[in-house]
Formats: C-alpha cells, sequence, structure tokens
C-alpha cells in the first residue's frame, strides 16, 4: 500500500496538525511487524523501551540498555523505510547529564538512522531536551505516566487526576515545548487534561497514549493490540485481534501433529531419485 509513500518528515506531521488529520502511531521492535506496519500506513513508529517487557521478558523497563534499543532499531527501520522513526531513550541514558542525552541520541540517529528521539520527565528535563535538540536531533517529550519513574509514581495509574497534578503536567508541557520539543506523548492523563495541553501548545505535536481523542494523534502499543504480551492488558489498549491465541493454538497442533506423525507430510520433505538412492546403498554396502 504504501510503495510509493514518500518519507515521512516533520513537515508531513505539522502539515497533519495542521489540516486536523489524526496521526497515526504504534511501537514496533522488529523487522517483519515493522514492514507490517509500513505496509498498512501507519505514519509514526516508536521502538520504545518496553521491549525490554515485551521482547525480552524483564519485569520492567529498566535493565533496557541503548545496546538493546539500537539492534531493534536499526531492525525496525530495515522494515519501514518510510515511517517516522523514534528511538526511546532508554533507563539511565540521559538522566545524568545533558552530554550523556546529546551522545546518547546521537548514537540513535547515527546507528539506527531514527528521525527522532523520546525521553520521559517534566521540567527538570528542559536542559537535556535543550541540549539534544541544539545538537540538530528532533526530541519528544513523555509526560502522565512515564514508565521509568514507576516506582516514585505509585505503580502504572491515569497521572493527573487532581488539580494540582495536572496544573503540573500542563506547566511540564509548556517547559517541554519551550526547550524544543517538537511533540510530546501524554500517557495515561484524563482526557480533559490532554484537551487543554492540545490546545495551548503552540508549535508542538501532542500525542496521546490513553488520553483521548483531543491529542494530534494516537499512539498504542502493538502487543496490546494483538493480545501478545501474556502478563496484562490495559485497560485503555484496544484489542484489534488475537495473533497470540492464533499462535498459541497453532502450536499446540504442531505439537499434536508430530506426535500423531501427521507432520510431515508429503509436501513437507524432499525425496531422491531410485537410481541415485540404490547408488548410495551400494556404496554404503
Ligand atoms: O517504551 C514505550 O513503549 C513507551 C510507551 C509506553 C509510550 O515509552
Amino acid at each position: 500500500m504504501t510503495q510509493d509513500r514518500k518519507k515521512i518528515g516533520l513537515p508531513y506531521l505539522f502539515k497533519k496538525v495542521e489540516e486536523g488529520e489524526p496521526i497515526s502511531w504504534l511501537t514496533c521492535y522488529d523487522y517483519p511487524t515493522a514492514y507490517l506496519q509500513e505496509e498498512a500506513g501507519v505514519e509514526m513508529i516508536l521502538v520504545g523501551d518496553s521491549l525490554g517487557m515485551t521482547m525480552l521478558g524483564y519485569d520492567s523497563t529498566l535493565p533496557v540498555t541503548m545496546n538493546d534499543m539500537i539492534r531493534h532499531t536499526s531492525a525496525v527501520r530495515r522494515g519501514a523505510p518510510t515511517a517516522f522513526l523514534v528511538g526511546d531513550m532508554p533507563y539511565m541514558t540521559y538522566q545524568a547529564s545533558t552530554e550523556d542525552a546529546i551522545r546518547n541520541a546521537g548514537r540513535f540517529m547515527a546507528e539506527a538512522n531514527c528521525d527522532a528521539i523520546k525521553l520521559e520527565g517534566g521540567a527538570a528535563m528542559t536542559p537535556r531536551i535543550k541540549g539534544i535538540v541544539d545538537a540538530g536531533i528532533p526530541a519528544i517529550g513523555h509526560l502522565g505516566l512515564t514508565p521509568q519513574s514507576v516506582a516514585s509514581l505509585g505503580g502504572f495509574r491515569v497521572q493527573g487526576k487532581d488539580a494540582a497534578l495536572a496544573k503540573k503536567i500542563v506547566d511540564d508541557a509548556k517547559a517541554l515545548e519551550e526547550a524544543g520539543a517538537f511533540a510530546i506523548l501524554l500517557e495515561l492523563v484524563p482526557d480533559r487534561l490532554c484537551k487543554i495541553i492540545t490546545e495551548r501548545a503552540e508549535n508542538c505535536i501532542i500525542m496521546s497514549l490513553g488520553s483521548g481523542p483531543d491529542a494530534h494523534g494516537q499512539l498504542l502499543i502493538y502487543h496490546d493490540m494483538f493480545g501478545l504480551y501474556p502478563k496484562f492488558k490495559p485497560r485503555m489498549a484496544k484489542v484489534y485481534g488475537n495473533a497470540g491465541e492464533v499462535i498459541g493454538n497453532g502450536l499446540a497442533q504442531y505439537v499434536k501433529e508430530v506426535k500423531d506423525t501427521t507432520f510431515p507430510a508429503k509436501e513437507n520433505y524432499f525425496g531422491m531419485k531410485d537410481d541415485e538412492y540404490n547408488e548410495l546403498l551400494d556404496m554404503l554396502d
């Protein structure tokens, strides 16, 4: 479908905002899925550090390294050459210093051919955003439920339900925009808070993950959409198909067919001509 699609860049994304057309964004961690997302016309792809949980089986995103991210992100780029590709800065690759942040953001651009990076945090992260943007790298902020700080947020829950915290998120969004973030992801904040932030954004694209319809676009976690993560499904995720169940049934069928010898059938293996076979037997004798 997207064979003729031109490479998506910032002008395309801002044009969509201007035209009032919501932007589609999904997580992705591997080549075959990236290929499918590109074919389906997904406009933005996030290689999230959620790959620590969805692909590597950790209980949180914290153990993910820059090398993990580069390996997966470059595979995604090979499958999705025209999508706007965002690399997610893993835990402790930007928190300690602006220099770390710039170097690691630079790795995403140079080694994985990304279009932008994303990092978590509010006003405290503005020096990081400014440093990265000044180095010529487009940056996306991430507010609300920020999984790298889940311990201090008190778990995976909606953020900004009370007015005081909601006001802080509004202020953080403005601070990130002023520091140069071209987009902000709002994860799991109330819909009316997301609407306020979107309306106040002047030169910043506001994206929603579980934060309602009023943002400039939507993000979903791919594994939640298709029943591919066995441990839990967040309430806000919409399931578009149960690939996990299809694969599980196929695997059980495979085991059964190996046991009852219905697999392999004739079409699943190759024969040998009689004369070659007989000659082989002679040679073995
Ligand atoms: O790592 C990730 O996939 C993310 C999403 C939860 C937004 O940061």
